[in-house]
């Protein structure tokens, strides 16, 4: 049986974070998103509530597991037993990173990385980005999940 680890800030999900979790969900048998607790800037949202979005938004879908870790990803991946690590590839300035954390996990563990291409429709979304158009005004409704989009809303509505 494989098992894929979906990692990510998700500080908020994306509509591009969906995109790469559902087409992992096609791929592997099962899929942990894995939710990083400590981000090295303020997160807009704990990593509980990260959680319990993509535990809302993935409810319907037996195969996803969410949890959330610390440390090192590999460690978190060999704890769970998981084969593959998933990540999302929006365009060619993504790959030179994703290239070296790719290389220096499986030294690390012998854990091999897919790369997902993202669908065209997302390549531009990021998580800040969508925080930065939003904070300033922006209509994030199309970029976000109605629900995200809902607690990004009222988290602003709160700071101004
Ligand atoms: O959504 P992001 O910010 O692109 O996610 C990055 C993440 C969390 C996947 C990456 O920073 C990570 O794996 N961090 C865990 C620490 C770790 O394992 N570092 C070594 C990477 S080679």
């Amino acid at each position: 049986m494989a098992t894929a680890v979906c990692p990510g800030s998700f500080d908020p999900p994306t509509n591009g974070h969906m995109d790469v979790i559902r087409r992992s969900v096609s791929l592997f048998d099962q899929v942990v998103v894995a939710v990083i607790r400590n981000l090295s800037k303020t997160p807009m949202f704990r990593s509980s509530e990260r959680v319990a979005m993509l535990g809302d938004l993935f409810a319907d879908e037996p195969t996803v597991e969410i949890a959330s870790f610390d440390g090192l990803l590999v460690d978190f991946a060999k704890d769970r037993n998981v084969n593959v690590i998933v990540k999302g590839l929006r365009a060619v300035s993504d790959f030179d990173y994703e290239l070296q954390m790719a290389q220096m996990n499986h030294r690390l563990s012998g854990i091999d990385t897919v790369f997902v291409p993202t669908s065209p429709e997302h390549a531009y979304l990021s998580s800040s980005l969508v925080k930065e158009v939003g904070s300033l005004g922006g209509a994030v409704d199309s970029l976000v999940p109605p629900e995200v989009a809902r607690l990004m809303k009222e988290r602003w509505s709160h700071e101004r």
